[in-house]
């Protein structure tokens, strides 16, 4: 059975929002309810945990799907909520880790990634991942271009991520600082020569953190239910 944790416990400050990011609304609900939805109709996944701010309630106009929802406080770091979230899970393996500030995600996408890890008993996770189409310079901090790294080799990373349990938990018992510079998870499994693998995603399942993306996933969104929900 595949546990989902959905970490929501950032306060989204470069959203100059009056309440945390994730529970924001977009599209008529808060923005967690999007990723709640996704995730409850995925098959194989029956139990999805919340990392929620410290002292936030979940609003009113949030909805339960039919599935095991249980609610956590979150911590100071990103990777903090996860390991919050996952203790509190209960029985469960793999686990899915999606950050609400995606709520683009598709059903589709999380079980591409479930599918990947299940192909690949070698892999300790399987990540989203899209190729990148800018040309990314290491650049000092005077402002001078070191670097430039060969496009070819470069993806950026999404959620969700899907882990063997045993390698997620070994890899968060870290040190704090550790964990606090972790901005995803799987950066704390390869640091421990876990393998890890890409699975090619969209362009739009896009991470909301200025109003500019709130927007631009409001249009997409809109867009889908134009469609009639099709996430392609
Ligand atoms: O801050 P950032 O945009 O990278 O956060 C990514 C995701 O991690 C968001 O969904 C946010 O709510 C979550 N997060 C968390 N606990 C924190 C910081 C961020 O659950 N302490």
């Amino acid at each position: 059975m595949t546990l989902a944790l959905i970490v929501a416990a950032g306060s989204g400050e470069r959203l100059r929002a009056a309440r945390p990011k994730a529970l924001v609304e977009l599209g008529g609900r808060p923005m967690l309810q999007w990723s709640l939805d996704a995730l409850a109709s995925v098959a194989g996944i029956e139990r999805i945990v919340l990392a929620l701010p410290a002292g936030v309630a979940l609003p009113p106009a949030m909805r339960m799907p039919a599935i095991e929802v249980r609610s956590v406080e979150g911590g100071a770091a990103r990777s903090d909520s996860v390991a919050r979230a996952l203790a509190a899970a209960g029985e469960g393996d793999p686990v899915l880790v999606h950050d609400a500030a995606r709520p683009l995600l598709t059903p589709q996408l999380a079980r591409a990634v479930i599918d990947a890890l299940e192909r690949d008993p070698q892999a300790a996770a399987a990540i989203a991942a899209v190729p990148v189409t800018d040309t990314v310079k290491r650049v000092d901090g005077d402002g001078v271009v070191r670097e430039t790294l060969d496009r070819r080799e470069l993806w950026a990373v999404q959620t969700p991520q899907l882990f063997r349990r045993a390698a997620l938990e070994r890899a968060l018992e870290t040190s704090a600082q550790e964990r606090a510079r972790a901005t995803d998870d799987a950066w704390l499994v390869e640091r421990q020569g876990g393998r890890v693998i890409v699975v090619r995603a969209g362009e739009e399942n896009l991470k909301v953190t200025t109003p500019i993306d709130l927007q631009l996933a409001e249009l997409l969104l809109a867009a889908r239910g134009a469609r009639g929900g099709d996430p392609a």
